[in-house]
């Protein structure tokens, strides 16, 4: 039986959800009859991979025109293997267009054990005419029909405020367009989605999906009146097409998508499993992330030698183990108007380069960061008055800027081939361990009047740019194969799988208020494991005359993540710093949960309009745990109902203590009462109370 290849050679997708037990259980595929002449069978066809061409009205794949002019492709079954790629079980199934020399791929790994699927395809021109390529989804996944109506949740945002909660209690007829045109990830929209049937954060049947690319993207979540779903995702097809020129391919950014009955907190174990196990560079993943400190909030553009040495001098004291010097280190950037697009060390702020100010860090135990934004150009620059060429432009139009910045054209191999030289030289002269590559407006005005002269399509630019990106962070991770990188796009606007690829962790947001965090990371939670989600204590909210927020609730926001430090060291008062050194140990002996645990998230900020959080990520084997609690206020003077844990083993006796009180007593209750009677926390009442509770298997 060739389950899902019709007789008319066409490939349709027969189930997709909980585990089946026999290969007989999914029945062979035949096309379904037409329903009317306005709902004819190819129309109606869960297709796989369908694209424009012949009676399809569905969700669309792919639209492809051939060299004389034909805009309708006709893809049918020509072969199939089973394989590994990259480590994974690994499906090809390979279509042929009917007539023209055109073959389309399409794979599908498996991660069994984290119950994912990875689809992409790649198209090949045989022939000997140009193909373009219009729309290259990386894949249409399909829900099958049914009553109950289903619920899409996905993340929405903007600077300041990313990666919050969106949810259409109801999905019905019609499409859901999840976009961005910014040619970069964006902090708008999230390219994830989860479609759940009466799911909540404990359990329940839910669908989920997230593309791997930090270019513009698309995610069209499709409903009929019938109660079929089908979603399509990938590159956007707005102002794109790719020349597909003979002999050559064109392969997608992967699309990975997964089904649970655990609930939300299902979708993020499965998805922060994959990103930790296949999706980060490996030699990083294997090592606790360190604990940061970013100079950013507290000196911005006035970066001096000395200043930060003081800082990096209080930071080793609290126990920080890296130190990263932001924005303002290169010549004339003592505002965000000029200096771009320089990446050599300013002498006036740095007489003698970086070495002694790197010396002093390493000398203090820590390592060495540097902030970069490598695709942007100042107009104020040498880097621009040298190459008004080098960034994207249509000759008659405006140079837009925003943030007083132009965007580098990262698809020329000269552009990238100068970005390489001088940041492998960066790196190669200064002892430097981390870099934050920042990205910090969109593209706009997308010409590339050079190209355009030698017959090139610039619409190409859109995934040029983005693979430009790719390939300079792929070849500085060879050649500098202990550097770590973080991903920053004015904050969490290029948290994706395809920068995490080749990035160590992301910078969430540039808010660091932590009313706003708490809703920030329940939504990137999502995406994001512990281990790359960068949350720092800093000296926000600005906007109080008082900062009433405890020391101690701000460092349990932060320690939900990747822990750093963003504060100016220099005014915090000796009880803050010493009070800092202590939640900074507390960090360090709890890590292995927080960054690489299973994270079940137990009260959601936005579900209590932001007063209650209580988060815990354990330990795989069930062993271990920690819980992070929060209420924001208690006007009513009421105790909470008791808090029920996920993921210990029943049978098993826990220790239960407060870290960093010890003047609560220690419990032993068993898992199966941490799980079903639930725990009461010791919040205390008033405003901005939090815990954090270690919970331990006894020996
Ligand atoms: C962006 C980043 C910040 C900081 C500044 C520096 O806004 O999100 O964290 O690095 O740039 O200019």
């Amino acid at each position: 039986m060739r389950a899902g290849v019709t007789e008319e050679e066409y490939v349709l997708n027969l189930y997709w959800g909980a585990r089946l037990a026999f290969f007989s259980d999914i029945s062979a595929a035949s096309m379904p009859p037409d329903r009317s002449s306005q709902d004819v069978s190819l129309a109606l066809a869960p297709e796989e991979y369908p694209a424009f061409g012949g009676l399809r009205f569905g969700e669309l794949a792919a639209k492809i025109t051939f060299a004389d002019q034909t805009r309708d492709a006709d893809l049918r079954f020509h072969d199939a293997e089973i394989g590994e790629q990259d480590g994974l079980p690994a499906l090809r199934i390979l279509l042929q267009d009917a007539v023209y020399p055109l073959q389309v791929a399409l794979l599908y790994q498996v991660d069994v054990a984290n119950d994912v699927i990875i689809r992409s395809a790649c198209f090949t021109n045989q022939g000997a005419d140009p193909i373009v390529l219009e729309r290259v989804f990386s894949a249409v996944w399909h829900l099958p029909r049914q009553v109950v109506p289903r619920r899409l949740t996905t993340l929405g945002g903007h600077w300041a405020g990313e990666s919050r909660l969106q949810q259409q209690q109801q999905v019905v007829t019609g499409t859901t367009l999840l976009e961005s045109r910014k040619g970069v990830t964006g902090s708008h929209a999230y390219p994830w989605f989860a479609l759940d049937t009466q799911a909540n954060e404990q359990q329940g049947e839910v669908y989920f999906g997230t593309l791997a690319w930090s270019g513009n993207w698309a995610l069209r979540i499709a409903t009929t009146i019938t109660g079929a779903t089908a979603i399509g995702g990938g590159i956007h097809e707005h102002d794109f097409a790719w020349t597909l020129a003979a002999q050559t391919s064109f392969t997608t950014p992967d699309f990975v998508a997964g089904f649970t009955l655990d609930g939300m907190n299902g979708v993020r174990r499965r998805l922060h499993r994959y990103v930790r196990e296949q999706v980060l560079p490996q030699k990083q993943a294997s090592q606790p992330r360190p604990v940061l400190y970013n100079s950013w909030e507290a000196t911005t553009f006035d970066v001096t030698e000395e200043g930060q040495r003081l800082l990096a001098e209080r930071a080793a004291g609290l126990g920080v183990e890296l130190f990263v010097v932001d924005d303002g280190w290169f010549p004339g950037r003592v505002h965000d108007r000029a200096g771009l697009g320089d990446w050599r060390v300013d002498p006036q702020k740095f007489p003698h380069g970086l070495r002694p100010l790197i010396e002093r860090v390493k000398a203090l135990g820590m390592q060495f960061g540097l902030w970069v934004e490598p695709e942007m150009v100042n107009a104020d620059s040498d880097l621009y008055r040298l190459h008004p060429d080098w960034i994207y432009h249509f000759p008659q139009r405006p140079r837009s800027e925003a943030r007083n910045q132009l965007v580098l054209n990262v698809g020329r191999q000269d552009v990238q081939a100068y970005l390489l030289t001088v940041l492998d030289q960066l790196l190669t002269e200064n002892a430097i361990d981390f870099i934050k590559w920042d990205m910090n407006r969109p593209l706009a005005e997308p010409g590339w009047p050079e190209y355009v002269a030698q017959g090139g399509d610039a619409r190409e630019i859109w995934v040029r740019h983005t693979q430009g990106v790719y390939t300079i962070l792929d070849a500085l991770r060879a050649r500098h194969p202990e550097l770590s990188i973080e991903s920053c796009s004015s904050g969490g606007g290029r948290a994706d799988l395809g920068v995490l690829r080749r990035t160590d962790q992301v910078w969430t947001s540039d808010n660091t208020h932590p009313d706003a965090r708490l809703f920030i990371q329940e939504g990137i939670s999502h995406i994001l494991p512990g281990r790359v989600m960068g949350a720092w204590v800093t000296d926000m909210p600005h906007d109080r005359m008082v900062n009433e927020i405890p020391v101690q609730y701000r460092f349990h926001v932060a320690m939900m993540g990747a822990l750093g430090i963003g504060g100016h060291l220099l005014h915090w008062s000796d009880e803050d710093l010493a009070e800092a050194t202590r939640w900074i140990a507390v960090y360090k002996s709890i890590r292995h949960l927080v960054q690489d645990g299973d994270q079940y998230w137990l009260l959601s900020p936005t579900a209590s309009k932001g007063d209650l959080a209580a988060v815990t990520s354990v330990a795989p084997d069930g062993s271990e745990a920690v819980l992070f609690a929060f209420r924001r206020s208690n006007p009513f003077w009421e105790p909470l109902p008791f808090l029920r844990l996920q993921g210990l083993q029943p049978a098993t006796q826990y220790r239960v203590r407060e870290l960093g009180n010890a003047s609560v007593p220690e419990i032993i209750l068993s898992g199966a009462a941490l799980m079903g009677r639930g725990l009461e926390l010791p919040l205390r009442h008033g405003s901005y109370a939090s815990c954090l509770l270690h919970i331990r298997a006894e020996a």
